[in-house]
């Protein structure tokens, strides 16, 4: 697995030390993991390594092993069922620490929180802001749905029987706003029925549409599905390079310095410019192509 993840088209790779370790296997996973961050081989993906939650003993060691011994080669530590702000600033502390006692950067390491109960749901904000290593907010449904008793065990669908709405809604929000507030990313955690590809679809389709920046992939099967639904349909980018284009012409002396506008049936106006921002950055960095241009009025 760890091979293979080289060579996948997602963002970022994580290596966990967390719950797909036994515990009696995480001696062992550290130093494979340690290993396979020296190798090398992840090209421009983000890596990342999980480690154990601060309530349990292994914590400490999972940070100061994987950092002391690959460092270099590792970008972000991923702090799962994050719960409080000091949570986040003892995992600072001691990145801090070592970075120092290994002459490395201080501060490049950076931290990527979970959220996965009520506690740290109702600190999300607290917790986005404790630190400016942190640099995503990850849902965690699965320890999520287990914390709060939800009456299901099919992770990011409905539980049967709540039939007025998404239950998710609130949570996913919660950690929306928390994110956008601090200017982190928002990310979506992971789909388990990893044969059901519309199932991925659908439930990442929800969190994408309200603006998280992605979503976990468990199983390479899902990555194509992924970069798909986090990037824009390609009439709204086109859309959106068109209201910048339409907007810069008509905003200019030369436009008639308007700043709204009639763009097709679309009044367009500041507020649009900075919506079609969105969408254009999305799909530039998904490096899409767009295929029409704005031609100013002849007349
Ligand atoms: C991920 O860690 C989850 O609990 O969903
Ligand atoms: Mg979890």
């Amino acid at each position: 697995m760890l091979e293979k993840a080289k060579g996948l088209a997602a963002d970022q790779v994580f290596l966990d030390l967390e719950d797909s370790v036994a515990p009696i296997a995480k001696a062992d996973a550290r130093r494979n993991i340690v290993a396979a961050l020296n190798e090398g081989g992840y090209g421009d993906k983000i890596r990342s390594v999980r480690v154990n939650d601060w309530t349990t003993s292994w914590t400490y060691r999972d940070v100061i092993e994987v950092v002391e011994n690959a460092g270099h080669n590792l970008d972000s530590i991923m702090l799962p069922k994050v719960q409080t702000a000091e949570q986040i600033a003892a995992l600072d502390t001691l990145l801090t620490q070592i970075e120092k006692t290994m002459g490395f950067e201080v501060g490049r390491i950076g931290i990527e929180a979970q959220i996965e109960n009520a506690l740290g749901l109702i600190n999300v904000d607290a917790i986005a802001a404790a630190s400016p290593r942190v640099e995503t907010i990850i849902f965690g449904p699965a320890d999520f749905m287990a914390s709060i008793n939800m009456k299901s065990l099919v992770v990011g669908e409905q539980p049967s029987g709540y039939d007025v709405g998404d239950a998710y809604h609130y949570i996913l929000m919660r950690i929306l706003m928390a994110a956008r507030a601090y200017d982190k990313q928002a990310i979506d955690g992971p789909y388990l029925q990893i044969r059901d590809l519309e199932g991925y679809r659908r439930v990442a389709g929800r969190s994408a549409a309200l603006g998280f920046d992605g979503k976990w992939v468990l199983h390479p099967g899902q990555v194509d599905v992924a970069n798909e639904v986090f990037s824009p349909r390609q009439d709204d980018y086109d859309n959106s390079e068109l209201i910048l284009d339409a907007y810069d012409y008509y905003t200019s002396a030369e436009g008639g310095a308007r700043g709204a506008v009639m763009l097709g049936d679309e009044m367009i106006d500041e507020a649009s410019r900075k919506m079609a921002l969105v969408i254009s950055a999305k799909g530039r960095a998904a490096g899409m192509a767009r295929t029409k241009t704005f031609e100013p009025p002849t007349d």
